[in-house]
Order: C-alpha cells, then structure tokens, then sequence
C-alpha cells in the first residue's frame, strides 16, 4: 500500500506503555511509516529498548520513564514527549490489567486494581495531551487499548470488564467533547492477542482452538497496531468515538454463546499466568 495515504510521515506520537506487547508493537510500525515517537513506560529498560528500535527504523524517538497513574506523572510525560520528539500530533495508550475473580469473592483492593489500571491512565495523558493540542490550535487522534471484555458480559472478570467498558465511554465522551477542535479519539478492543505477558502458551493456543473464536488462534500484537496505526491515520478521517474489535471474530460469535470463560485466579503479571485463589 502508499502509506502516503496514511498521512502520517512526519507526525509526532507518544505511545505510552510502549515498552512491550501491543504498545511495541505499535511504536515500530509508527516508525516505519515515517512517525517520530515517544516511547513512555514505567520500566526504564522497556522504554529504552524500543526506542532504540524507532531510532534504528530511523526516525527520532525518546525514551520516557513515568508512571501515568499519577495526574502530575502523565502531564511530565506528555510535556516531555512534546520537547524530545518535536511536538505532539497523536497518543496511544496501552496499560490495562486484570484480576480474575467472581463477584461474589472480589475484594475492593481487586475492583480499585482494575479501575485504576485501565481507566486512569487513558483520562490523565489524554487530558493534558488534548490541552495542549487544544492550546497550540492543532488537530490530533488518541487511540487507546480496551478489550473485548469491556463489550460483552466478563463471567470472573466483572471488575477489568467494567473498568474496560468505562473507557470505551470515556472514548466516546471525550469524541464529543474534542470534535470541535479536530481531535478524534478512538479506542481498540483486542480479544485474545499474544503478548510476553500473555504469551501462547500450549493450553492457551489449545482454549481458542476449541473456543468459539472464529479465527481459531490467538492474535499479534502487531495485528493490534496496524489497526491503531488505521485509527491514528488520515484513512480514519471520519472515524470517532468507535471501538474497533480486533479479536478473531469473537464479538462476531458472542451472539452464538460464550465463547471463553478465563478461569478464576489472578493474573500474574511477571509470568504471565493465571494464580488460582
Ligand atoms: N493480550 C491480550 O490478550 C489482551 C486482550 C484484550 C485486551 N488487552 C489489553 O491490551 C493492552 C496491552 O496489553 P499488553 O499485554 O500488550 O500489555 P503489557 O503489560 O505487555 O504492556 C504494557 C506496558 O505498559 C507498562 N506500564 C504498566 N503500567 C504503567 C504505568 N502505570 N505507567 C507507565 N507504563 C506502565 C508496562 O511496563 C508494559 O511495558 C492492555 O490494556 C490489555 O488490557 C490485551
């Protein structure tokens, strides 16, 4: 394809949570087409290893470190960007985490978990990067990572389910509120997508064959981030305050029935893997 048409050479964008899994993925394919990029995340060694990666795509990046739950935090990250790569044209965010648990067993410190994980970040770096596009007379696009869990019923997953459908809320209220200054605001629903946190492990790869995931496999990352880098783009000129489903076909195939119950138990972040309770 021309990626002339995306329009996206030379833009300047902050990826936030950048540092692996589906923020990399995005922040390398922004690079190749010609993006300048922003690689922000809590761990340092992450955010400088993919920004190593932009810059040897050839294009200017910057490494950020920071913790965006924090207001004060997400607004320094964002400032940051704007000086170190040349201003700011596009976010993306992509931090969420989940606890798995029943209703009936979860506990506040799970429900807050979740809350605070998957909404928080997305309201303060999209609030201080729309003031700042807003203050500068520019035109801009966010996208941001919710999940399909956000979109159908989350059996042991209500507290990332409903956190995940706050964003897509936020998304659609921020579209609004921003269409008037050219700023469109879109969000991606992943079904299930390998990522190092979530890798395909032999029972993961074997619970989609046999799910009701049209596609029969798990996801990329990069499948994830060429759908970004389609909403961040000129072709999506039209396109605000939706969430795109990039997930196999499995909201295709909710109508059917359930397609995949995750089990009980917390996601352990460093392996990886589901802690039963
Ligand atoms: N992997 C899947 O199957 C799947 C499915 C549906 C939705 N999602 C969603 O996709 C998104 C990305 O998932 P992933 O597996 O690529 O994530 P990940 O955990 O691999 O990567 C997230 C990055 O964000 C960084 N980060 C975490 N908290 C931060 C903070 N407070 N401030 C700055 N950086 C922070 C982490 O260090 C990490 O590098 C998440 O929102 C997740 O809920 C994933």
């Amino acid at each position: 394809m021309d990626s002339s048409l995306l329009q996206l050479e030379g833009k300047s964008v902050l990826v936030v949570g950048g540092g692996q899994g589906i923020g990399e993925s995005t922040a390398k394919l922004l690079a190749r087409v010609g993006c300048r990029v922003a690689v922000a995340d809590a761990v340092q060694e992450r955010a400088e290893r993919v920004a190593a990666a932009v810059a040897n795509l050839g294009q200017p990046s910057t490494a950020i470190v920071g913790n965006v739950l924090e207001e004060g935090q997400a607004r320094d990250v964002v400032e940051r960007a704007e000086r170190e790569i040349g201003g700011l044209d596009a976010l993306v965010t992509t931090i969420g985490q989940a606890s798995f648990n029943s209703i009936l067993d979860m506990t506040p410190e799970q429900w807050d978990h979740d809350h605070r994980k998957n909404l928080r970040h997305f309201f303060f770096t999209a609030q201080a990067a729309a003031r700042s596009l807003i203050s500068r007379g520019k035109s801009g696009s966010m996208v941001c990572i919710t999940s399909v869990g956000g979109m159908q019923s989350a059996p042991n997953h209500a507290s990332y389910g409903a956190a995940k459908a706050g964003l897509i809320n936020l998304v659609r209220t921020m579209a609004v509120e921003w269409a008037p200054h050219n700023i469109r605001v879109n969000a991606i629903a992943p079904g299930s997508i390998t990522t190092p946190r979530i890798p395909a492990t032999p029972e993961r790869v074997e619970r989609t064959q046999q799910s009701l995931i049209p596609a029969k496999r798990l996801g990329t990352g990069d499948e994830v981030g060429k759908a970004a880098l389609f909403l961040l783009s000129d072709l999506a000129s039209y396109v605000t305050g939706h969430t795109l489903p990039v997930d196999g076909g499995w909201m295709a195939a909710y109508l059917l029935g359930i397609p995949h119950v995750p089990p009980t138990g917390t996601l352990d972040a460093t392996a990886g893997a589901i802690r039963p309770q």
